[in-house]
């Protein structure tokens, strides 16, 4: 019997402490409440609710399939639960990422983040599920490629006749805010093409992965740029993905590998700097300078879509070395300040104050005079 199964993950900021840190605990037992009261033998298989930095992640499993709108009504509703209690607590940004009124039948460009895949549940479902804050969808690029499609990271590529042929990138390019404008690329053949777009985190963004060998899904990233369908700053897309492992897909070790570099990605304060990718454990808050960009990831199983305890990833000793780096990487860039590659771009940066400082001080330019200069010999 095909046994398939849909594996949502949505991920929002609807309040934190001291500024935008971490989520109350009490935001996360409100959706939990929530959820287990109004979901008891309902849509949901199962369910379960984290946090990183100042964003809530509910992972659900259930059969409705990709962009159900009872699914993503119910993540809506529990988010809106989890603001008031930020409201009635007083915390800050309370319900920053809920950017409409009221919910339209899908939460594609209404604030929160989601990653999905519908699944066939394999015999030893194993799925690492990472959630990000204080940076971009695109933060996921590099440690996606590497764990697909690099020996230097994945040595299954080498040893495992499972993943001979390769993978499937499916990348899209947020710039288009009309359509969904995407292609799809072979590795190994393709990867100069590939890593062409891929080194643009801002704009082509890993969405799918999928098995060349099996045709399965094999990864779903969210890809929403916000800033870009709302035209203005509105937080940034602090991402989530989903990457199933073992068996045709890559161990879950080798998928964690990349972590290690501690790359760095957009984001950081004021969404508007460059800083490492550091690896925390799950329920993490951020710190120096509204970061650095902290990452954490969950590995389980899933039977019959119920999942297993979850396994903090990063929580074991040997990331904290990585992490050591990473600090030292995170005040290695912050000593340059607002210095060139510390900060990005202009049409990056997430607040509208530059922009208007900018247009002012272009109108004081003006073109200057050039002066004769005097050419040797010249009399006069
Ligand atoms: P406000 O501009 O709302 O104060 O938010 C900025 C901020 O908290 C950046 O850390
Ligand atoms: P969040 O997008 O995580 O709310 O961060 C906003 C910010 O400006 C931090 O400095
Ligand atoms: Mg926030
Ligand atoms: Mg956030």
């Amino acid at each position: 019997m095909i046994n398939k199964i849909t594996i949502t993950a949505i991920k929002a900021d609807v309040g934190s402490i001291g500024g935008h840190i971490k989520p109350d605990e009490d935001m996360k037992q409100s959706i939990l409440t929530f959820l287990r009261e109004s979901e008891e033998g309902k849509l949901l298989i199962d369910f379960r609710v984290q946090s990183v930095g100042d964003d809530i992640a509910i992972i659900m499993t259930h059969r409705e399939g990709e962009n159900s709108s009872d699914i993503h009504g119910l993540a809506w509703k529990a988010f809106l639960i989890a603001t008031d209690v930020a409201k009635a607590k007083g915390l800050y940004g309370a319900g920053q990422d809920l950017l409409k009124d009221s919910f339209s039948g899908n939460l594609k460009g209404m604030g929160p983040a989601v990653a999905e895949m519908e699944i066939e549940e394999r015999i030893g479902e194993t799925i690492v599920c990472f959630q990000a804050d204080k940076t971009e969808p695109g933060a996921y690029n590099l440690p996606t490629y590497l764990a697909f499609a690099d020996p230097m990271h994945n040595t299954g590529l080498m040893l495992s006749p499972k993943m001979k042929d390769g993978f499937t990138f499916e990348i899209i390019d947020v710039e288009n805010t009309k359509e969904d404008e995407v292609i799809r690329l072979n590795t190994p053949e393709d990867i100069y093409d590939i890593v062409t777009l891929l080194r643009n985190n801002h704009r082509y963004i890993v969405e799918k992965v999928y098995s060349r060998t099996t045709g399965e899904v094999a990864a779903a990233t969210c890809t929403t740029r916000l800033s870009l369908i709302a035209g203005k700053y509105v937080g940034k897309d602090d991402p989530i993905m989903m990457v199933r492992a073992q068996g045709a897909f890559p161990a879950t070790g080798e998928i964690l590998s990349p972590y290690t570099i501690a790359h760095y990605v957009a984001g950081f304060m004021r969404g508007s700097h460059i800083g490492p990718l550091t690896p925390v454990s799950v329920n993490t808050g951020v710190s120096f300078f509204d970061g650095p960009p902290i990452v954490s990831a969950v590995a389980f199983n899933i039977k019959d879509g119920k999942f297993t305890s979850f396994m903090d990833c990063f929580a074991n000793q040997f990331w904290a070395g990585v992490r050591e780096k990473a600090y030292k990487k995170a005040i290695a860039i912050r000593e340059q300040g607002w210095s060139g590659p510390a900060m990005l771009e202009d049409s990056e940066l997430e607040y509208g104050g530059i922009t208007e400082r900018l247009g002012r001080l272009k109108a004081k330019f003006y073109i200057r005079e050039v002066s004769k200069t005097k050419v040797q010999g010249e009399t006069k």
